[in-house]
C-alpha cells in the first residue's frame, strides 16, 4: 500500500498546535483541517489521468495539508511530468512547518517521474492579487483547494475595497478567497473548499453569492450532521460545508448534496441529485437550498409550486424597529399617561402576546413622544415572528398573534429581537392573520426555512422570499384554525397537512 504523505503533514500539525495558542490562531482565522477531512476533499477532484501537468493552487495553506491530501492522490499518475503548487500564507509562525511539509513531499517525490515544484508565498493572499481582481486574463490554476480563513472584517479593509464589488454590508473574508482563488482558476478548474454555510443565504452574501453562481457551476455540496468536531479539537461554531465545482458559465442539469457526521465522512447518511434549478432559488436572492432528508425533498418540491411570497401578497416582514440599548432614555419600567407597551419575545406565548409581563429587568413600556414615535407602530393588527431562537429549541419559526383589539393604545413598540409580518395597505383580516400564524408555526415552512438557512437567526430577507401558497388558500386555512379555536403547533401541522395532502 501507498504511503499516505498526509498523515505525515497532520503529525508536523499537531505539534505546531501544541506551541500556538487557540487564542492567537484565532485572531487570524487559523484552524487546520484533520487528514481524514483534507483526504475527503481531495477524493472530490476529477481523476486528471491523461495529464502532464498540474497547477495547483492552496490559499490559506496553514502546514499545507490540503495541498498535500491532492498530492497523495496524483502521485501515482502514470502520465503526470509536473506538478506545481502555489500556497499562501500570511502567518510567518506556520511558514516553516509548510516548508517542512513541502520539502516532505518533494523529497519522497524525488526517484518518481514526477517533477514536483512548489512556491510559498507570504503575504495576504487577496491583496497580492488585486491585479488579477481587476484583470480580465484567464486563470492560470487547473485546481484550487482551500480551507479559508473565517474572519469578519471592516467595509473599509483594503481587501474589502479591492474586491468591492462583491461585498455588501459587513464582509468576511472567507468569501473574498472563494471569489479570488475563482478568478485564479482557468476555464473548467476545479474548486474545492471548505467553508461556512453562511453564504448560501442571507442579504450580505448576495452580492457574492451571485457573481459567484454566474462563474460556477456546483457539483457538489456536502454536509456534516454535526458541526462540533469538523476541525478536530477546535470548535467551530459556524456550519461548515465542503463545496465542490468547476469554473464555467455554464451549469450541469442536476448537483449532489450529501450528508455524513463529522468523525465519518466515507458514510453518506444522506445523499441525493437535485436539479440545478431546484437548488438554487428562482428569485433574485438566489439562495442555495440543502435539504438533508427526504422529507425536506418533498417540501422543496411542494413549495417549487408555491408561486406567491409574502411580498407578492402585499404583506412584508420587518425587524422590531426598538434597539434596547440605543434607546434607554425611551425605556420605562411603569406605565404613564406617555407610554405605550414595548413588547420582547418574553411576550410569546403559545401563539399569543401576553401583556404585562417582566423578565431580567427588560422594561415593559417606552415612551410615546415626539421623539420616540419613528421606533413605534401604529397599533393594528401584526404577525410577530421571533428573529432569535436557541440551538436548543425544535423550531426556528415562531409565530404568534398581535391582536391590535387587546392594546387600547395608538401606538405600540416590538423591540428588535423579534420580527413583524405588516400587511403593507389596510389591516387583515382576521382569517388572513390566522392563516399566516397556522402557515408559519407548521413545520412545511419551519423546515424549508432551515433548508435555506442554516443559522438560528430569522432574517427578513429569507422569510419575505419564502414561497406562500395564493391568498385564498391561506385565508381557508386561517378560518379552519379560528373554527377549531385551537392555536397549538399540532393543530397548524393538522390544518395544513391537510389543505396540501401530506
Ligand atoms: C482556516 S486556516 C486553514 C489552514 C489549512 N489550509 C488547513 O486546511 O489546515 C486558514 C489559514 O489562512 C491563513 N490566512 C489568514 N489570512 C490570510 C490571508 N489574508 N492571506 C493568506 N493566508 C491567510 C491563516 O494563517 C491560516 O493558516
Amino acid at each position: 500500500m501507498q504511503e499516505s504523505l498526509v498523515n505525515e503533514v497532520q503529525e508536523y500539525t499537531n505539534k505546531y498546535l501544541e506551541k500556538k495558542s487557540k487564542k492567537d490562531r484565532k485572531k487570524i482565522g487559523q484552524f487546520f483541517t484533520p487528514a481524514a477531512v483534507a483526504d475527503f476533499m481531495a477524493s472530490l477532484s476529477g481523476d486528471y489521468e491523461n495529464f502532464e501537468e498540474l497547477n495547483i493552487l492552496d490559499c490559506g495553506s496553514g502546514t499545507g495539508i490540503l495541498a498535500t491530501a491532492l498530492v497523495d492522490k496524483f502521485k501515482t499518475h502514470k502520465n503526470l511530468k509536473r506538478l506545481h503548487i502555489d500556497l499562501y500564507e500570511v502567518d510567518s509562525d506556520v511558514l516553516p512547518i509548510l516548508t517542512k511539509s513541502m520539502e516532505y513531499i518533494k523529497h519522497k517525490l524525488e526517484n518518481s517521474p514526477i517533477k514536483f515544484t512548489y512556491k510559498i508565498i507570504h503575504g495576504n493572499f487577496v491583496t497580492l492579487n488585486v491585479d488579477n481582481w481587476n484583470s480580465d486574463s484567464v486563470g492560470r490554476y487547473d485546481l484550487v483547494i482551500s480551507n479559508p480563513p473565517y474572519k469578519k472584517i471592516s467595509k473599509s479593509c483594503e481587501e474589502a475595497v479591492a474586491m468591492n464589488s462583491i461585498v455588501h454590508g459587513q464582509p468576511n473574508i472567507y468569501f473574498l478567497f472563494m471569489a479570488m482563488a475563482l478568478k485564479l482558476l482557468k476555464e473548467n478548474g476545479e474548486f474545492i473548499f471548505i467553508n461556512p454555510r453562511s453564504f448560501t443565504s442571507g442579504l450580505y452574501f448576495k452580492k457574492f453569492r451571485t457573481w459567484f453562481l454566474e462563474n460556477v457551476n456546483i457539483s457538489r455540496i456536502h454536509l456534516f450532521v454535526s458541526r462540533k468536531n469538523v476541525f478536530g479539537n477546535d470548535q467551530v461554531l459556524q456550519e461548515t460545508i465542503i463545496l465542490k465545482a468547476v469554473k464555467s458559465r455554464l451549469n450541469e442539469d442536476m448537483m449532489c448534496i450529501s450528508e455524513s457526521t463529522d468523525s465519518d465522512l466515507s458514510k453518506n447518511i444522506f445523499q441525493i441529485y437535485m436539479p440545478y434549478d431546484t437548488v438554487i432559488t428562482k428569485n433574485e436572492n438566489k439562495f442555495i437550498l440543502l435539504p438533508t432528508n427526504e422529507e425536506d425533498v418533498k417540501i422543496m418540491n411542494l413549495m417549487s409550486n408555491w408561486k406567491y411570497n409574502l411580498v407578492k401578497l402585499g404583506y412584508k416582514l420587518k425587524t422590531g424597529p426598538v434597539v434596547d440599548f440605543r434607546s434607554l432614555e425611551y425605556l420605562k419600567n411603569e406605565p404613564s399617561n406617555e407610554t405605550v407597551p414595548l413588547l420582547w419575545l418574553h411576550n410569546f406565548n403559545d401563539g399569543l402576546i401576553r401583556f404585562p409581563v417582566t423578565k431580567d429587568g427588560k422594561p415593559p413600556y417606552i415612551l410615546n413622544n415626539s421623539e420616540s414615535k419613528k421606533l413605534l407602530l401604529k397599533n393594528k393588527d401584526y404577525l410577530l415572528l421571533k428573529r432569535f431562537t436557541s440551538k436548543e429549541e425544535k423550531r426556528r419559526l415562531q409565530a404568534a398573534i398581535y391582536s391590535s383589539k387587546e392594546f387600547n393604545y395608538p401606538q405600540i413598540g416590538f423591540e428588535n429581537h423579534l420580527n413583524y409580518i405588516v400587511k403593507e395597505s389596510g389591516n387583515m383580516e382576521l382569517n388572513e392573520l390566522f392563516g399566516l400564524y397556522a402557515l408559519f408555526n407548521c413545520d412545511i415552512l419551519d423546515k424549508y426555512y432551515r433548508i435555506v438557512n442554516g443559522s438560528t437567526q430569522v432574517n427578513a430577507t429569507e422569510v419575505n422570499s419564502m414561497p406562500l401558497p395564493e391568498k385564498e388558500l391561506i385565508v381557508r386555512i386561517g378560518d379552519l384554525i379560528l373554527k377549531e379555536n385551537d392555536l397549538s403547533v399540532d393543530k397548524c401541522n393538522d390544518i395544513v397537512n391537510n389543505i396540501f395532502n401530506i
